[in-house]
């Protein structure tokens, strides 16, 4: 037998022994509790445990598995129950009551509950699936797909769902023929910079050296980003397997996943997917007999954002500081101590097991021309659902906030969204149209970044957000280079007295002279991205700067210097005492006509009194600038 034919054989016996392990569990009902840390933040773990010692008490025979996120983060915790005779049910927002009665009623009884129903797994007549929402429609989920289905921690579900055939038939292939087939695909690096992931493998390939590494980069430090945390904590072994197939296409015998300390979880996740798949021969020396070896270690980042950049990553595994180095030479012909080196992306390494599988062409098929495939974001901030969504590249933001993220909460408007983290920028309402792919959002001034999407609605105050991010990138700059340490920190001082109304007219000009000189004068793309949240909002929101800087008013109301709390009296109902008893510092007195006023020396601007005010009085504004409060009180 030849080596493809034992690779064929050796792994098509894994298959069904998986297979079996997983058709098992459907012999009787199956419940699956979400336990990523988005759910344990929830409170999952309490569920967990309601649901395992209700099914004690009651006697009913289920099995209990835990699984990833689903990418509903809003709705956690989250509960999928599969009973035969019922379509497979999500259930969200599941408290420790409705835990019980998805045992008692449900698995006990036949009522599945759907009051408390999210949505089905599959289309039936009983529940709407995920499928029929606008969401569902949008939604094109390849690396999620299997996220928060399987247990993450079990190799069997994953093998039995089609995992590590990629690596099969990988095995069964010539490298070369793996290199071209992802360069074929079109597939772009998802750590950033969008670099094609088949030329930086080539590039490695023929890298002289007999000594060459793959690295995972999971080291995701973006202030709202957790796409990269999520994924390896559902389905470690996508990419896994992703970085066994680079490491066969480049001829690496060893690979690294870097991930962050504070990622507890996903380490967990990865090391024991680590150690299964060396125990079913897909890890180690003589992987399913072809001859191939290859092993993988977890190293854990301190949490520097910069240590994402891949020099700095590779010297921080080097055990020097974490400091960016000079490219040329480039990871992929000089990375890891001085051996080619490739580095990718959790989720461009998640693609690359379905690349192989169902080939270029079938991948180029999703996307554009330019930026085939799907991209995953992180919806956060001011939007009804939060979470993951996973859509083909062209779809829209409006998509994303309204139809995905299901719109701004409160009723509030669409102010922008902060895209890409803080190497990203805004876009603004008139982007909303705008297909999102790596080119489109590079030449509006933003970048596709890992995926990060902050959505921020009017009570943002666009100079408060640049500042926010520069203030991030200015902490996280390692300081080697003059223009990232100073010139940001001149940048953010800029902008610190504009927020607090002490702007001068000309600082808008500087700061985008600043902008550029930072750039110009950056090593890495820490420094080189740094002003971009500063560029897009004056870009787009220039307004919003001379505001503060000639009227010292922030519109947004949002710049706590340039705002004061005001009771109307005319709305003002003389007899409710609310507000007073729920300022901190008692600076609210009630005048001779028994109105509610505040004591502005006093007030430290908690907003207490504004929740406080009963919402058919709405007699608590924020008012900007400051002075009108003088100006009002002379009219009443
Ligand atoms: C300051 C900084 C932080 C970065 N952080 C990350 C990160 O957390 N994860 C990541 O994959 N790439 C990060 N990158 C990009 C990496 O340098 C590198 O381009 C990427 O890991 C390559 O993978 P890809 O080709 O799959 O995109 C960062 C870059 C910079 C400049
Ligand atoms: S650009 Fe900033 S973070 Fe990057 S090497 Fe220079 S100082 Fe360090
Ligand atoms: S904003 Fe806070 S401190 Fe000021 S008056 Fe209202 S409750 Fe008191």
């Amino acid at each position: 037998m030849n080596s493809s034919s034992i690779v064929a054989e050796t792994f098509a016996k894994l298959q069904q022994k998986s297979r079996t392990a997983w058709q098992s569990l459907r012999d009787r009902p199956l419940i699956l509790v979400g336990t990523a840390t988005c759910g344990r933040a929830a409170g999952a773990l309490e569920i967990l445990k309601v649901i395992k010692e209700e099914l004690e008490k009651h006697g009913i025979d289920a099995q209990v598995l835990e699984v990833g996120c689903m990418g509903h983060c809003y709705a956690e915790p989250l509960v999928t129950v599969y009973k035969p005779g019922f379509p497979p049910i999500s259930y969200g927002y599941v408290t420790e009551g409705i835990a019980g009665r998805l045992v008692q009623d449900f698995l006990g009884g036949d009522d599945p509950c759907l009051e408390f129903a999210l949505a089905a797994l599959e289309t039936n007549d009983m529940v709407p699936a995920l499928t029929d929402f606008p969401r569902g429609m949008i939604e094109k989920p390849i690396i999620l797909d299997k996220c928060g289905l399987i247990d993450p921690e079990q190799i069997e579900h994953y093998i039995a769902l089609g995992g590590y055939a990629a690596q099969a038939r990988a095995l069964t292939r010539e490298p070369e023929w793996v290199v071209e087939e992802i360069k074929a695909s079109g597939l772009r690096g998802r750590g950033g910079a969008g670099f094609p992931t088949g030329r930086k493998w080539e590039t490695c390939r023929l890298a002289p050296g007999e000594k060459k590494y793959v690295i995972c980069n999971a080291d995701e430090g973006d202030p709202g980003a957790f796409m990269d945390r999520a994924i390896l904590e559902s389905n470690p072994h996508e990419v896994l397997e992703g970085l066994a197939i680079a490491a066969y296409a480049v001829g690496a015998r060893q690979g690294y996943f870097y991930i962050r300390a504070e990622y507890p979880l996903a380490v967990e996740r990865v090391k024991k997917a680590i150690e299964q798949a060396r125990q079913a021969g897909l890890l180690g020396t003589n992987i399913l007999g072809s001859g191939f070896s290859f092993d993988v270690d977890v190293f854990q980042g301190s949490g520097a954002f910069v240590c994402g950049e891949e020099t700095a990553l590779i010297a921080s595994m080097e055990g020097e500081p974490g400091l960016p180095r000079h490219r040329p030479p480039f990871p992929a012909t000089a990375g890891l101590r001085g051996r080619p080196t490739v580095i990718n992306n959790v989720k461009t390494l998640a693609y690359v097991p379905h690349i192989i599988e169902r080939g270029a062409q079938w991948f180029r098929e999703t996307g554009t021309a330019g930026s085939p495939g799907t991209a995953v974001f992180a919806l956060a901030g001011k939007v009804i659902n939060t979470g993951l969504a996973e859509v083909p590249m062209g779809t829209t933001l409006r998509q994303l906030v309204y139809d995905v993220g299901s719109g701004i909460p409160k009723g509030k408007s669409f102010k922008a969204v902060q895209i890409g983290g803080p190497s990203g920028g805004c876009l603004p309402e008139a982007a909303l149209d705008m297909p999102i792919d790596f080119d489109s959002l590079s030449q509006a001034g933003a970048m596709m970044g890992s995926g990060g999407m902050v959505i921020l609605d009017e009570d943002d105050c666009m100079v408060e957000i640049a500042r926010f991010f520069l203030d991030f990138t200015q902490k996280e700059s390692c300081g080697k280079c003059t223009m990232c340490r100073l010139g940001t920190r001149q940048m953010l001082d800029i902008l610190e007295a504009i927020t607090k109304g002490q702007g001068k007219p000309g600082d808008i000009e500087l700061l985008l002279e600043l902008a550029e000189d930072v750039k110009a004068g950056s090593l890495c793309g820490l420094g080189k991205t740094a002003p971009n949240p500063v560029l897009s909002t004056i870009r787009y929101f220039r307004d919003e700067y001379e505001a503060h800087i000639k009227e010292r008013r922030c519109p947004a109301l949002m710049c706590q210097e340039l705002i004061a709390y005001y009771i109307l009296p005319e709305k003002c109902e003389r007899s409710c005492d609310a507000c007073v008893g729920s300022c901190p510092v008692e600076a609210i007195y009630t005048n001779e006509d028994r109105v509610k006023v505040i004591d502005q020396q006093k007030c430290v601007k908690c907003a207490s009194c504004l929740e406080a005010c009963p919402p058919q009085y709405k007699a608590v504004v924020k008012l900007s600038p400051p002075e009108l409060v003088a100006e009002r009180g002379r009219k009443v």
